[in-house]
């Protein structure tokens, strides 16, 4: 199969290229589930973009610096911020309905470590609502063809031509990937001028995260293996505030819009806390919040801590978040007179594939966007509500990049197919699910909200038997999602202890209590 651009993956910053791309050429969109099945679709509190004075890009630039610790790439967060009004111009184009108060401004929400209300939002389901349409723009596009339960498993490269390469290969390029149709378990050779990576995030290397099961890496991993470069993998964010619900998979997200709101965190015994730990109290950067949750929880051997929108006016709590009334009244909790049990999970990658300004991985001709990619805008800590207008500002570079070589760009020729020979279907799913728990275990464990120098030794120990064992088994297996997955996973660890360990000091969302910092502290 040939197309211009092969875009990996359907949420926000693979849709949004998708639309972009065709206005140049062909596109084919591959996605391992239903076309909805993404971390856009679940995303709560809004997306970013300076809309009204008193607010100013300065403050976006300055809040999103502070936030990133020191490890932003000022020109991303110039980009980003200066181009986000175009984007939010685009996504309303495509059918994006945001809230409105009632004499037609959009209503803005803010969230930790936002100085201004900066986040236009659809309720508490903003995701889904971009999502929506999205999604609905793509399938009237008749030069889009999405192909959902397609499962990407390599990034095609001269490799696949029999050279030799590594990461230091002068002219390495992506022509294509090897996708396994989940339907006929048959394996297609896809052939692309232009190949886009926005699988999203990683979650799922943890036992307890926001992620939905999609989010497992599978970009970055391929990336990886494809010899492109990946950085800032180190600088995982939990989010403070998940539902304390056990045993529910993902972890059930309280938005951070509702400490913007006015919501406070409460000890189980009613005491606040947050004053001890930073001037912006409950609404101080993500990383501080979950580390003060994290810390109390530790210290008094609970499992979750309070939030409490109690003293807030019913009526409003209700307009402003249905989505979480809905789902807490349906296990037994009535927000508007009870405090909500929250506890930290996984959250959001903020490295991934190093990319230019363009979306441009260091492999020619394949982009990394979204979650997966690592622009330099989020640094060690993401702001709230930063990464979905990341995904369409640079989908929207990407597109007019690649578009813009599209003519000069041919088709690789002489890719081999798939080779099965020698593997047969696996009948090891129990190991490969206990494979999983014991990495998510080692994960959350080892690598957690605070990490130490023993504990990423310990972490990297184990997950090289793990990984030894994978790819084994794998070696001897015809591909299927499950085994593909892990072996992701796996990946994604590794590059989130190694570059954990590199780092000699503790930033943002790594905390090594070997490298204090009393700043953080
Ligand atoms: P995704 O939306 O995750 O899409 C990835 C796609 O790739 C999926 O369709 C998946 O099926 C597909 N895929 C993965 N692997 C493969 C493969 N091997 N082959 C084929 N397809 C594959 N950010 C904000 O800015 N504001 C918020 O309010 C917000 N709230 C959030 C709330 C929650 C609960 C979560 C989990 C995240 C939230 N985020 C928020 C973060 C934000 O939603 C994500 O970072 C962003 O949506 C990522 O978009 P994406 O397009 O990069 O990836
Ligand atoms: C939230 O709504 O709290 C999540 C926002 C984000 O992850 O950016």
């Amino acid at each position: 199969m040939k197309t211009d651009f092969l875009v990996i993956g359907s949420g926000a910053a693979g849709l949004s290229f998708a639309l972009k791309a065709a206005e140049r050429g062909r596109v084919t969109v591959v996605t391992k589930g239903e076309m909805n099945e993404c971390n856009t679709n679940y995303a709560q509190g809004g997306i970013c973009s300076v809309t009204y004075a008193p607010d100013t890009f300065e403050k976006h630039i300055r809040d999103t610096l502070v936030c990133g610790a020191g490890k932003c790439d000022p020109g991303a967060v110039e980009r980003v911020v200066r181009q986000a009004p175009d984007s939010i111009r685009d996504l309303i184009a495509w059918g994006t309905r945001f809230d409105r108060t009632p004499d037609g401004r959009f209503e803005l929400n803010r969230e930790g470590g936002h100085t201004e209300h900066r986040i236009l939002h659809h309720e508490d389901l903003t995701g889904a609502e971009i999502e929506r349409a999205l999604v609905e723009s793509v399938r009237r596009h008749p030069n889009i063809t999405v192909l959902e339960h397609r499962f990407a498993i390599d990034l095609l490269t001269q490799h696949h031509l029999g050279e030799f390469v590594t990461r230091h290969t002068r002219g390495l390029a992506c022509f294509g990937a090897y996708v396994l149709n989940l339907e006929t378990n048959e394996m297609e050779t896809m052939l692309a001028r232009f190949t886009v990576v926005a699988t999203g995030g990683c979650g799922n290397i943890y036992s307890s995260t926001t992620n939905p099961v999609v989010a497992t890496g599978d970009g970055i991993a391929m990336c990886h293996r494809a010899k492109a470069i990946t950085e800032n993998m180190e600088f995982i964010q939990f989010h403070p505030t998940s539902l304390y619900n056990p045993g529910e998979k993902p972890n059930f997200l309280i938005t951070e819009a509702m400490r913007g709101f006015g919501a406070i965190l409460r000890l189980q015994n009613g005491e606040e806390f947050m004053d001890r730990y930073h001037p912006m109290k409950s609404l101080a950067p993500r990383d501080v919040v979950a580390r003060a949750i994290y810390r109390e929880m530790t210290k008094r051997g609970e499992d979750y801590v309070y939030l409490d929108v109690t003293h807030k006016d019913p009526d409003q709590v209700r307009r402003h978040f249905p989505n979480i009334c809905e789902k807490c009244r349906s296990i037994g909790i009535d927000i508007t007179r009870q405090w909500i049990p929250v506890t930290p999970a996984a959250h959001y990658c903020c490295g991934g594939v190093k990319v230019d300004a363009d979306g441009q991985t260091s492999v020619r001709r394949l982009y990394a966007l979204g979650e997966t990619s690592c622009t330099g805008l989020h640094g060690a800590n993401r702001l709230a509500s930063n990464s979905l207008i990341e995904a369409v500002v640079y989908a929207d570079r990407a597109a007019r990049h690649a578009s813009e070589r599209l003519d000069r760009t041919e088709f690789q020729e002489g890719i081999p197919d798939w080779d099965f020979e020698g593997t047969r279907h696996t009948e090891e799913m129990l190991m490969i699910i206990q494979s999983k728990r014991e990495m998510q275990q080692i994960m959350s464990n080892y690598v957690g909200i605070v990490r130490s120098n023993l504990s990423l030794k310990r972490a990297m120990r184990r997950l090289e038997i793990l990984w030894q064992e994978t790819e084994e088994l794998y070696a001897r297996t015809k591909p299927n999602r499950d085994l593909c997955e892990l072996r992701n996973m796996i990946a994604v660890a590794y590059l989130v202890i190694k570059q954990g360990r590199e780092i000699k000091e503790s930033v943002g969302c790594h905390y090594n209590m070997d490298f204090p910092n009393r700043e953080a502290e």
